[in-house]
This record gives C-alpha cells, structure tokens and sequence, in this order.
C-alpha cells in the first residue's frame, strides 16, 4: 500500500507582517490586566534568557519565537491558552524540547508556553503511583523511584520531556518488562483548546485518553500526568554492557540480530549504531545491551555478541537510577546537547533484515567518505522485547505499533550547511530501502522517530485514524495544537 511523503515548506511570512505580529505578542502579554502569577515570566528576543529558553535540542527545521511565556500556576496556563486564542496567536507547549520532527519548522514568530515551572515528581510507595508535572524529564524520576524501591519503563536518554515521550508512545529499554510508557500512564491533567482544566482518564474522558496515547500532543497543554510504577526488578540491579566493533564484523552482528527477532527475552534489550571513527577513520558498531536481572544471565543473554569478540567490552551492574547515564559509554549525555543539526528519518519494523541494514551501512560507508562534513551521522537500531507491549489489546490505545520488534533511525547530521541536501537525499533513498523489508504494508513509524514528511498513516495507522480525526475534530475543532505530529479533523 503507498501513501505519499509531504513537504513541508517552511511558510514565508512577510517581514513587516513578523513584526507586526511579534509586535502584538509583546503588547498582549504585557498588558498589565493579565495579572500574571508572582511565578510566571514573560521573555522577548534581545532577553539575556530568550535564547536558552528557546534552544532546542534540533535547530534544523525548528519552531522560532516572538516571546515565551513560563506560566507558574495551572492558572496562568489557562489564561495564556486562552490569551492565544482569542488573538490567533499560534503557539507550542514545550516540555524536554527534544522533539524533532520538520513540522515543528512550521510554527514561526509563535509564542512558547515553557512548562518548566511544572517539574514536581511525587512517588507514592503504598499505592505504586508517580505524579509528575508537564515538564519533567526522564532523568529527573528515577532518584525518587529508586528510593521508594520502585521503577518505570523509561526511554534511553535523560534530557527528554517524559510527557512529550509518553503522547506518542515512549519507548526504552524496560519496555520488555513493563511495556510501553503510555501502557503506565493512568491519568493526565490538561488545559484544552476551550482553556477548560480537564483530568484525563479511563473513568474521565475516556475516549480522550484512548486517543491521547498516541496521539497526545493534539489535544491539550499537559499540566501533570500519574503513572502506575513497579517494584524496583533484581532488586534495582541491572547489567549493562557496552561493546565496540569493527565495521567489518557487521554481517556477523547483524546476523545475530536477525536470528534474535523471535526470542529476545523481555529482559534484554539491544541500542546500536553504526557511526563513523572520525579517530579511526573507520566505520564501526557500538553496541549496548541491557539485562535487567543478574550478572551470569545477562552474561549468557549476551554470549553470541561477546563470541564475536568486540573490540572494546565494559560490562557493569548498576542501581536502576544510574543506568541512563552510564548506558552506552555515557551517551546521553551528548544527548542532551541541544542546539544541533539533525534529521531524522525513523522505520518501525516487524521484520529484522539483516541483508538490509548490511546494505545500508556500505551505502552510509561510501556516504561517509565523500562527504566529511556530515560524518557525525548514523544509522541505529534499537531492538527491544514487544510481549508486553503486545499483551495489552491493540484497540486499548491509539498507539498504532505494538507488534514492532525493532526502532531503525538514520540519524543525519552536519557540519556544514551545504552537506544537507546530500545527507537528506542518501536518507531517503535508505530510508525507502528500510521500510521495503519491513514486514509492514506501508511505512510505519513511532511518531516521535518520524521525520515529519510522512503521510498521516504512517505515523498513526490508517485503523487508528477515523477515531482519531473525530476526537480531534470534537476536542479541537481549530487545530490550535498543530505543530506537533497534527492529526486531520476528518478521514479519510
Ligand atoms: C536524544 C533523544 C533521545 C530520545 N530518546 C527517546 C527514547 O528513548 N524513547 C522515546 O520514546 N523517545 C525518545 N525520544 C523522542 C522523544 O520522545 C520525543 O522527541 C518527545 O516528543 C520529546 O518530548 P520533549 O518534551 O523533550 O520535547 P518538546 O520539544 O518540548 O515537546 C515535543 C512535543 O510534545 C509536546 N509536549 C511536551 N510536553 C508537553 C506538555 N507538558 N503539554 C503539552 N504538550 C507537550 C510539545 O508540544 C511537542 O509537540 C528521544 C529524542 C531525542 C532527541
Ligand atoms: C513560586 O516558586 C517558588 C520557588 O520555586 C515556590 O516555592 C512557590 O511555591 C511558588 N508559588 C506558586 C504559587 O506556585
Ligand atoms: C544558559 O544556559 C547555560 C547552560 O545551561 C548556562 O550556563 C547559562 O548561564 C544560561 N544563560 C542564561 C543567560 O541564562
Ligand atoms: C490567524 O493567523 C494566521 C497566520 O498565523 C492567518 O493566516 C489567519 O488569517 C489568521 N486568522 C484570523 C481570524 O485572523
Ligand atoms: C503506607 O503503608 C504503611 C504500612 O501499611 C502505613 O503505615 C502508612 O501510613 C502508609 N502511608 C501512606 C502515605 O498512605
Ligand atoms: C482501563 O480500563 C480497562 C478496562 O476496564 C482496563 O483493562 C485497563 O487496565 C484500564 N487502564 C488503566 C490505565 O487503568
Ligand atoms: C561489512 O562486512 C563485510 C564483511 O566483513 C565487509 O566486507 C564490509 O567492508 C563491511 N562494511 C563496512 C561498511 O564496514
Ligand atoms: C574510535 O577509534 C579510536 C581509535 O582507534 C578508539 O580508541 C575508540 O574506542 C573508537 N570508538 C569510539 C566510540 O571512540
Ligand atoms: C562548507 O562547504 C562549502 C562547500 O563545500 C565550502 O566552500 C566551505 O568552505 C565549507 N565551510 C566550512 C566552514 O567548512
Ligand atoms: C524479511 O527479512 C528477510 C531477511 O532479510 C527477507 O528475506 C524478507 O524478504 C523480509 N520479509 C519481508 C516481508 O519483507
């Protein structure tokens, strides 16, 4: 089944009509009758503070402001989005800002409600329940769980908006065990496009919170979310390892990736990337795989990829709560750079094939030597255990994907402005090659892995999306949340 890809072309507004528009943000916000909260700040361009408010982890295809609001109360949430609204003002809650699809690019000269006022993390041990504020990040849990002798599935890094990840999905490296993040979340407090505080529920708006598991950045400004946690796994202590390879051990490793896909155990989960040694100059794979439980069966989970012999091989039993930090030589922390180039180009996959990742690593290779400046970008996979993911009915939520086995992601950066175009082509064309084997009829990508060209049942399933277009339609009706992953008021 084909579908088509969409540009997306950056809209070009007038000079005079930006300033006019940024003009009237000013003169709106300021108004002194808005009677803004003693917590809530107000930042405009030329703000000693504007530009790291508004840094994104992704500056390529990226929202650009007029000003930033940074309510501090539920009551000044309200009253911007309602601010907004009243005077057309196109705006975007931000929580981690780690999203990076080019559609964000479509919102310039807009206002930036900056939830960051929203960072609370309450664990309650006796029912197993977390309540968190709108902005918190995944880092920011996992000291108060881990003391409590709890634990969630998060995703891999610990700079991204917990919220932000869990309305798409949110995935990582529990996710064997525990399922999705949206499969934890129990409740959700929002501001909607009528500026009405909502709860969000099974019982609350049910038909909401379906859509809102997948769909979420569609429907409201999220204030703070609950999550039922679990019961910290070996008690908290789990098995990392860290490997590098050579680049020409690829066919073997990816070999043992493919024969894998049937029998992952849900306790092991696989995070590797194919990059280039800008030391070495060579290609090669770094590899980290995850065993929550004790050392000798991680060791035995993990033996095919030992046999291979790596290069390098660090492996360590760490408490739960400094696993993301440590994980992959300490690579989040690169990942909460912001301020980078990056485009992504996601595949979800049922299907491992390996003949075709071997494939698209000798076209990044040759990519890689003609092009210095974009040698910073990847191909990675992260492979996970879907049986909880699947053991919860796929009609329970909108997430579209819960028989994926494996994320692929084409990475592409640069250093250079004038390497783009070609690091975007190559993309594309591996990209196509990717969702050729699979295993799926169409493209189908976890929405927040999406680039942001690709058609709308692509990112949440064409099944999905006749409810899904209802709800939007019913709960907002003028699409003032649009630039994330926008749903269609009408499908098809
Ligand atoms: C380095 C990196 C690592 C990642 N790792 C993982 C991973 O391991 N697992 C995974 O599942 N995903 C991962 N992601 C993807 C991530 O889940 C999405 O990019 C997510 O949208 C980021 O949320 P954010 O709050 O950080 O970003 P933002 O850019 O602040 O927000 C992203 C979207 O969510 C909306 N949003 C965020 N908070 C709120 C709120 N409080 N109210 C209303 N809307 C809100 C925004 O409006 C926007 O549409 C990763 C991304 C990056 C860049
Ligand atoms: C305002 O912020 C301060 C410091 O962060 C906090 O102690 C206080 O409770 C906040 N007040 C409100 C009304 O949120
Ligand atoms: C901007 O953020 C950086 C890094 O967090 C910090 O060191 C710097 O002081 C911030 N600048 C301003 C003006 O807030
Ligand atoms: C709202 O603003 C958009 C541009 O941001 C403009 O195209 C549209 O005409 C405006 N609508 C109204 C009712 O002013
Ligand atoms: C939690 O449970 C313990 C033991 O049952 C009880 O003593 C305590 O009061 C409970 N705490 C809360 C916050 O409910
Ligand atoms: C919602 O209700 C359904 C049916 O009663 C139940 O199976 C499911 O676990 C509930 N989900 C949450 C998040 O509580
Ligand atoms: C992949 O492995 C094959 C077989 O070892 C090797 O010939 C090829 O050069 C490798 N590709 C890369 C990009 O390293
Ligand atoms: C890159 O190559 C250098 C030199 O061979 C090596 O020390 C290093 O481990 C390699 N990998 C990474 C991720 O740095
Ligand atoms: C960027 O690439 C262009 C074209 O290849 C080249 O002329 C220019 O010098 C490069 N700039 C830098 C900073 O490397
Ligand atoms: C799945 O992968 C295998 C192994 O590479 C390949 O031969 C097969 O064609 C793929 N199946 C589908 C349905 O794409």
């Amino acid at each position: 089944m084909m579908f088509s890809y969409i540009t997306i072309l950056a809209s070009v507004i007038p000079l005079s009509a930006a300033a006019a528009a940024s003009a009237n943000i000013k003169g709106l916000l300021q108004d002194r009758s808005n009677k803004w909260s003693a917590n809530t700040t107000v930042y405009f361009p030329g703000d000693a503070e504007f530009s790291n408010e508004t840094l994104r982890w992704n500056e390529y295809s990226a929202p650009t402001f007029a000003a930033v609001v940074r309510p501090g109360s539920e009551q000044d949430v309200q009253k911007v989005v309602k601010l907004s609204i009243s005077n057309n003002i196109s705006f975007l809650a931000t929580g981690g800002r780690h999203g990076y699809g080019t559609q964000f690019g479509k919102l310039q000269n807009g206002l930036e409600i900056d939830m960051s006022a929203f960072d609370m993390v309450q664990v309650d041990k006796n029912s197993s329940m977390m309540t968190v504020g709108g902005a918190v990040h995944f880092g920011d849990i996992v000291d108060p769980l881990y003391a409590a002798g709890k634990e969630i599935q998060t995703g891999s890094a610990t700079c991204v908006g917990l919220v932000g990840a869990t309305l798409g999905g949110g995935i990582g490296r529990y996710q064997g065990l525990h399922g999705l993040i949206l499969d934890a979340l129990v409740s959700l407090r929002i501001v909607t496009a009528k500026g009405d505080i909502v709860t969000v529920s099974n019982s609350s708006h049910p038909d909401l919170f379906w859509a809102m598991r997948g769909a979420g950045t569609n429907f409201g400004v999220i204030l703070s979310a609950t999550y039922r946690v679990h019961d910290l796994t070996n008690g908290g202590q789990v098995m990392n390892a860290d490997m590098i390879f050579p680049g020409t051990a690829n066919v073997s490793f990816l070999d043992i990736v493919q024969s894998m896909q049937d029998k992952i155990p849900k306790e092991l989960s696989l995070i590797a990337s194919m990059a280039y040694n800008s030391t070495s100059k060579m290609s090669e794979i770094i590899a980290n795989l995850v065993y929550v439980g004790p050392e000798d069966a991680g060791r035995e989970a993990i033996k095919p990829f030992l046999d291979l012999k790596p290069t390098v091989h660090e492996i360590s039993m760490l408490p739960w709560n400094q696993l993301n930090s440590k994980a992959a030589f300490g690579a989040t922390a690169l990942e909460c750079e912001k301020g980078g180039q990056h485009s992504m180009f996601g595949v979800n996959v049922r299907n491992v094939s390996a003949s075709t990742y071997v494939d698209v690593f000798e076209k990044l290779d040759d990519f890689w030597n003609s092009n210095p400046a974009a040698q910073g970008s990847s191909f990675s996979l992260e492979f996970f255990s879907n049986s909880a993911m699947e053991a919860v009915p796929d009609d329970a939520t909108a997430y579209p994907w819960r028989d994926t086995k494996a994320y692929l992601m084409l990475q592409m950066t640069w250093s250079n402005a004038s390497a783009a175009e070609s690091a975007n082509a190559v993309a594309e064309e591996l990209r196509s090659e990717l969702v050729k084997s699979s295993g799926y009829p169409y493209h189908s990508v976890y929405v927040s892995y999406a680039h942001g060209d690709e058609p709308l049942e692509s990112k949440f399933g064409a099944s999905k999306l006749p409810r899904l277009a209802a709800m939007k339609k019913e709960w907002d009706p003028d699409n003032v949340f649009a630039y994330g992953a926008a749903l269609p008021m009408k499908y098809p």
